[in-house]
């Protein structure tokens, strides 16, 4: 299965930030006529990038015509109402988005989002025509008291409605300690958490649902992008710091093929 590249730019860039997403969409274009061709391009990896919701448009209006695919970081459950500061789901794919970042590590900690809630915003996202990324992973202290699986399995038990059973979404496994800290897991430590999750997606959704891709999130740069991408039952990336630079989100791309 194509793999799936994502950028979180969280709220970092203005306006002249788009150049970067268009020189990735050129990076993309250059590969496939030259040396990379049939890496990215024949075995289909999908690139995403989701800048701050101020930038959803102007993205998707400069890169239309590219692969680039644009997602939104977050919205919210209800499709509209009363609740000032907020975007849904609908506003994000009106504007041009197609994928979308739910249950984001700094949403559920900074934001006291839990499963069940994430788990509205996801049947938000597929009533909206989005595809959901959920995001799931445990702190260190969780990892430290031998939690690391429990605590993920029970996210992605609570964060993943049935409704997602045959439709198109990720699961994001980013443990906290890795994001924006240069570390990372070891593979093995990867490879276990990723097993879970997929068993735990089974469990869930059954068959149809199972089959979808588990990225890993959390200190993916170029260097270690294709140790990390060759590890079982790793299906992408989410890549936040790295992400805001072209070169270096193409060389992370470049790892996937
Ligand atoms: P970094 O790649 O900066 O560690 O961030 C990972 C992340 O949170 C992506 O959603």
């Amino acid at each position: 299965m194509a793999k799936l590249i994502v950028g979180n730019w969280k709220m970092n860039g203005l306006g002249p930030a788009l150049a970067e997403a268009q020189a990735v969409a050129a990076g993309l274009a250059g590969s496939l006529a030259g040396s990379l061709g049939g890496t990215l391009g024949g075995s289909g990896v999908r690139v995403g990038l989701c800048p701050p919701a101020t930038l959803i448009e102007r993205m998707a209006r400069s890169l239309s015509g590219s692969p680039v695919l644009v997602g939104g970081q977050d919205c919210r459950a209800e499709a509209s109402g009363a609740f000032t500061g907020d975007v849904s789901a609908e506003m994000l794919s009106e504007a041009g988005a197609v994928l979308v970042i739910l249950g984001h590590s700094e949403r559920r900690a900074g934001c006291g989002e839990t499963d069940a809630l994430v788990a509205a915003k996801v049947e938000a996202a597929l009533r909206a025509g989005l595809e959901p990324i959920i995001c799931v992973g445990e702190t260190l202290a969780e990892r430290e008291a031998g939690r690391a699986v429990a605590v993920v399995a029970t996210q992605v038990r609570g964060s993943l409605p049935q409704v997602l059973a045959g439709r198109a979404f990720s699961v994001a496994y980013e443990p906290v300690w890795a994001i924006g800290t240069g570390l990372t897991p070891t593979t093995a430590q990867i490879e276990e958490i990723h097993a879970a999750v997929r068993a735990e997606m089974s469990a869930v959704l059954g068959v149809p649902g199972a089959r979808a891709p588990i990225l890993y999130g959390g200190s993916v740069k170029p260097a270690n992008a294709a140790e990390i991408l060759s590890v079982a039952e790793v299906g992408g990336a989410l890549v936040g710091g790295a992400s805001l630079k072209s070169a270096d989100f193409l060389g992370i791309i470049a790892g996937a093929g």
